[in-house]
C-alpha cells in the first residue's frame, strides 16, 4: 500500500470579521489521499471550497484561522507553522495550486519569465538555489513540451496573452518544480468552452507525463469529475455530505444534496436534452449562526421533523461516506 501523502483530521477553519463576526467556513472535514490518487470536490460556491484549499496549504492566514483539527502532508503537520515556513519548504515542492483565477494570479506589469523567477525564488529551500538562468531554461523546456509559443509568452506581459496563454503559463510555472501534488481550484471558471477544454488537456497532460501525479481538482460540475477523479467528495455549507468512487457518487448518490446536485446539472450523456436540469430551491444556510441538525434540511425533499434537530455524522454507507441518517 502507498504512503498517504495528504490526511486531514477534523479540520475545521473560520474567518473573524473586522465586525467581528465569525463564519465557520469548513466544519469537521477528514479524508486522505495516496499517491496517484486524483480527488475531485464538488458543491455550490460559498460551501467553503477554497477555503479548504487554504487550510490544505496551511495557508490560514487572517481574516482566516484555523479551529481545531489537523492537516499533515508526508506525515508532517502543517499547522503551528509560519506562513514564510510553509511557503520555502512545502508550498511549490510539496504542494502546489492553480488558482480559480489566472489573471489575478499574474502581476499584470512583470512579463510572465520574470513571474516564473519570482515565483520560484520564493518557494526556494535556503541553501538549493536554482540560478535565473536555469529557471528560464527549465521553464523553456516545460512551455515547449506543452507546445506553447514559448518564447513569445514568456516574454509577453499578461494583458498581450489569451485567457488560455495566461491559465496554460499560471499552471506551467506553478508545476515547475515537479509537486508532489496539486490543487486545482475552479481551474477553468471563467474561460469559454474551449479554452477550458485546452487547460483541462493541459492538467492531464502533466499526469501523463508525470510531472505531479496526485490531484484534487474542484470544480461545481459533477459530470466533468465522473470522467477525471477516482474519488469525489461533495461539499455543503462547510462539511463534507458525501464520499466516495467517482462511479459511486455520480451514478449512485445517497446524500439527497449529491442527488440534486446531479439533477441540477445536464451530464454530456444527456446532451441530446433528454431531461432538464432542476435548480435546487432555496439558498445554504448562513455559517455566521451555530447550525442545528442537518445543514440541508431546509432544502432537503425528504427531511422529516428530526432531521432539523439532530446533527448528522458522517458515517459508512456500504464503502461510501454519507452525512445523513436516513440514506441506505
Ligand atoms: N476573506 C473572507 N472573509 C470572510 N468570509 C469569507 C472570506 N472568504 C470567504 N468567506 C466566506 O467563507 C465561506 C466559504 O467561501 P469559499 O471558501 O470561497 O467557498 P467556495 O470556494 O466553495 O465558493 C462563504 O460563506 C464566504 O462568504
Ligand atoms: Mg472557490
Amino acid at each position: 500500500m502507498s504512503a498517504k501523502i495528504l490526511e486531514v483530521d477534523h479540520l475545521s477553519l473560520h474567518y473573524l470579521t473586522r465586525f467581528g463576526e465569525k463564519i465557520n467556513a469548513v466544519t469537521d472535514v477528514s479524508f486522505s489521499m495516496k499517491q496517484g490518487e486524483i480527488l475531485g470536490i464538488a458543491g455550490e460556491s460559498g460551501c467553503g471550497k477554497s477555503t479548504l484549499v487554504s487550510g490544505l496549504m496551511g495557508m490560514c492566514i487572517p481574516p482566516l484561522y484555523p479551529t481545531s483539527g489537523d492537516v499533515r502532508v508526508n506525515g508532517e503537520s502543517l499547522m503551528n507553522r509560519t506562513v514564510e515556513d510553509i511557503r520555502a519548504n512545502v508550498l511549490a515542492q510539496k504542494i502546489s495550486m492553480i488558482p480559480q483565477g489566472a489573471f489575478n494570479a499574474l502581476n499584470p506589469v512583470r512579463k510572465v519569465k520574470d513571474i516564473a523567477a519570482d515565483v520560484i525564488a520564493a518557494h526556494q529551500k535556503s541553501g538549493s538555489s536554482v540560478s535565473p538562468k536555469e529557471i528560464y531554461e527549465r521553464l523553456c523546456e516545460r512551455f515547449d513540451l506543452f507546445g506553447m509559443d514559448t518564447k513569445r509568452v514568456l516574454n509577453s506581459f499578461p494583458n498581450q496573452l489569451t485567457a488560455g496563454e495566461r491559465q496554460r503559463s499560471v499552471i506551467g510555472i506553478s508545476t515547475l518544480l515537479n509537486p508532489q501534488m496539486v490543487i486545482a481550484d475552479e481551474p477553468t471558471s471563467a474561460l469559454d468552452v474551449s479554452t477550458q477544454k485546452e487547460v483541462i488537456r493541459m492538467i492531464f497532460d502533466l499526469l501523463d507525463k508525470g510531472i505531479f501525479s496526485t490531484m484534487i481538482f474542484i470544480t461545481h460540475e459533477l459530470p466533468l469529475l465522473y470522467h477525471v477523479a477516482d474519488n469525489i467528495a461533495i461539499m455543503y455549507a462547510g462539511e463534507f455530505v458525501e464520499m466516495g468512487s467517482a462511479e459511486q457518487v455520480v451514478k449512485d448518490p445517497r446524500h439527497p444534496y449529491t442527488k440534486a446536485l446531479m439533477n441540477a446539472m445536464l451530464s454530456t450523456e444527456q446532451s441530446q436534452r433528454t431531461r432538464k436540469p432542476e435548480a435546487i430551491e432555496g439558498a445554504p444556510p448562513s455559517l455566521k449562526q451555530t447550525i442545528v441538525g442537518c445543514r440541508f434540511a431546509e432544502r432537503c425533499k425528504v427531511a422529516c421533523p428530526d432531521c432539523k434537530k439532530n446533527t448528522q455524522l458522517i458515517r459508512m454507507v456500504g464503502d461510501r461516506l454519507v452525512r445523513c441518517d436516513y440514506a441506505k
